[in-house]
């Protein structure tokens, strides 16, 4: 299972990809606006850490014209970009002339099994469907990555799922119990995954232990 970082703060970044446990890095316009910087500095910064990994950056446009037209703009910052391109029909139009010049995208805002299934027909490399925003509005989250995986192993489709929207580390846990390919993953998440309290009262009790051994 592949771990993403999703988030647009270097620092965070930085981080995650030092611990070893990153795969690559999924960002939107909502992430890189939290950062208040100029985009193509903060891109740059960006791209400065993570060269040999994706690094998922998403159009605003919404005409299929315009999405070709960001895409490759975006993709000439490094061959690890991918274009995160909206679930719409003109998101279709541009993945499928995308996918002809060799650029990679990844389908965001994915909410039901069918639009996966029309991503994946496109060709999209990769497929996002946002699970925490399902749960936010009772709807669960998870049932849709089961779907999206039973169709995809169905038919063999090459595109790799990407569990976003995450919110906590169960839906980690689900991810991964599913079979899903990759889980994108705030930096907050990650570093609760790595917690337990038995393992820090089993840290304190060594060290206390060795406290008592007697050293020349
Ligand atoms: O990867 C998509 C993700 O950034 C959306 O997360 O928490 O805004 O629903 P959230």
């Amino acid at each position: 299972m592949k771990f993403f970082i999703d988030t647009a703060n270097p620092d965070e970044i930085r981080k995650g990809y030092e611990m070893g446990v990153i795969d690559g890095v999924t960002t939107n316009p909502s992430l890189i606006a939290k950062e208040k910087r100029d985009f193509d500095s903060l891109i740059k910064e960006i791209c400065g850490i993570i060269h040999d990994l994706p690094i998922s950056l998403e159009v605003v446009g919404s005409k299929a014209e315009e999405m070709i037209q960001e895409a490759q703009t975006l993709s000439r910052l490094g061959d690890n970009i991918v274009v995160k391109i909206p679930m719409t029909t003109e998101g279709l139009k541009a993945i499928k002339a995308l996918v002809s010049r060799g650029i990679k995208t990844n389908t965001t805002l994915v909410f039901s099994p069918t639009q996966a299934l029309l991503a994946a027909k496109a060709g999209s490399t990769y497929i996002s469907p946002f699970i925490g925003r399902l749960d936010d509005i009772s709807q669960t989250g998870m049932e849709l990555i089961e779907q999206i995986v039973t169709i995809f192993n169905n038919y063999d489709f090459e595109s790799e799922v990407i569990v976003a929207s995450i919110r906590h580390p169960i839906h980690v846990l689900e991810a991964a119990l599913i079979g899903a390919d990759i889980a994108t993953i705030p930096y907050k998440v990650i570093e609760q995954l790595s917690k337990h309290p038995l393992t820090d009262i089993g840290i304190e009790k060594f060290l206390e232990d060795w406290k008592k051994i007697p050293k020349n």
